[in-house]
């Protein structure tokens, strides 16, 4: 049983809102228990003290009223296994996946988990996917942040609003996500008449820098040419999404396909085809075959299909291009 000190701080530590001594004195109950040969009343203990942090975290965060405009809350329900990436990525997403839930253990020796992420690769590589992901594994809402709003609509008041998103960043753990982060970070802002924009950089340096919460702050581009020098040592981990070689490609349309590959395939000639297009353009392309395949009654998607669909993704490329 806890001793009576533990069971008065356990009441203690519930009025006065201290999460982390609460939390800490349970574990130190649980770890008793298990000392007296108690293992299934301290295991008891241990998952509920993992179920309550876990819904804590994922409870939606309720921020101020004129923050709503510009940071869309979501719970993202995306699996991990659908991203495909090199394996030497993939490795550091799950680097940074695990230094966040072993950052107690890192705190022990005046370590922080890494947490200021920048994402950089052109469209549809699985930069916002990344940062769902990342979300959805450690149970953390995604917020994400309207960058490209929050310079045009806020003009003259962008800093403030930035501070605002900094002070929420500190006081709810989520993933907080800048998206089109160039808005912000570019180094043309510089050239800005009424130099607004270089106070919104000079911001946005100053206040990542400060920056010590728990908080995972992602940010991506794909203008990395655009960014100003000063941003990229601000960040723990800088990340470059490519487009898919034929291996990625193989992988994510096999994965999208599912039950609707065919066996025998002819892969050598739908890699050919796919060859310069994003992993989004060729998912949205299977799925395109998929959807035909389902109307015209087939079980599986045959290669004319995919190829039809393939071909029209890269005229609507070649149609971008002209403009
Ligand atoms: N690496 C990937 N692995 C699997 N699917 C992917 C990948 N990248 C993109 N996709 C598919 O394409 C969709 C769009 O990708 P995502 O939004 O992550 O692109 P992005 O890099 O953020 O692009 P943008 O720069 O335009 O914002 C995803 O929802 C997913 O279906
Ligand atoms: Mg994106």
């Amino acid at each position: 049983m806890a001793n009576a000190d533990q069971v008065k701080l356990l009441i203690k530590s519930h009025f006065n809102d201290e999460q982390e001594r609460f939390y800490t004195v349970a574990l130190q109950i649980a770890a008793s228990e298990a000392r007296q040969g108690h293992a299934a009343l301290a295991n008891d203990i241990m998952k509920l003290i993992e179920k309550g942090k876990r819904e804590r975290r994922s409870n939606v965060i309720s921020f101020p009223r004129d923050l709503r405009a510009l940071v869309l809350t979501t719970i993202p329900d995306i699996s991990y296994s659908a991203l495909v990436v090199p394996q030497k990525m993939r490795k550091r997403i799950s680097r940074i996946l695990h230094e966040y839930r072993y950052m107690d253990k890192l705190k022990a020796y005046g370590l922080k988990h890494r947490r200021k992420i920048l994402l950089i690769g052109p469209p549809g590589t699985g930069k916002t996917m990344t940062a769902s992901i990342l979300a959805k594994e450690l149970t953390l809402p995604l917020q994400t942040i309207q960058v490209d709003r929050l310079v045009t609509k806020f003009m003259g008041e962008t800093s403030a609003k930035l501070r605002q998103i900094f002070d929420l960043i500190e006081q709810e753990c989520a993933v907080y996500f800048f998206d089109e982060f160039d808005a912000i970070g570019g180094e043309r802002s510089k050239d800005n008449d009424v130099g607004e924009m270089r106070r919104v950089l000079n911001s946005f340096l100053q206040f990542i820098e400060q920056d010590t919460s728990d908080s995972l702050i992602v940010a991506a581009t794909n203008n990395p040419g655009l960014l100003d020098q000063a941003l990229f040592r601000r960040f723990d981990d800088i990340l470059y999404y490519e487009l898919p070689d034929h291996s990625q490609q193989k992988q994510l349309i096999s994965n999208v396909l599912g039950v609707f590959l065919k066996k025998n395939l002819n892969w050598q000639i739908v890699l050919a085809e796919s060859n310069g297009l994003s992993h989004g353009e060729i998912a949205d392309a299977v799925r395109n075959a998929i959807k035909e395949a389902i109307l015209a009654g087939e079980k599986q998607v045959d290669e004319e299909k995919l190829l039809i669909m393939i071909e029209e993704k890269k005229d609507a490329r070649k149609g971008c291009s002209k403009e």
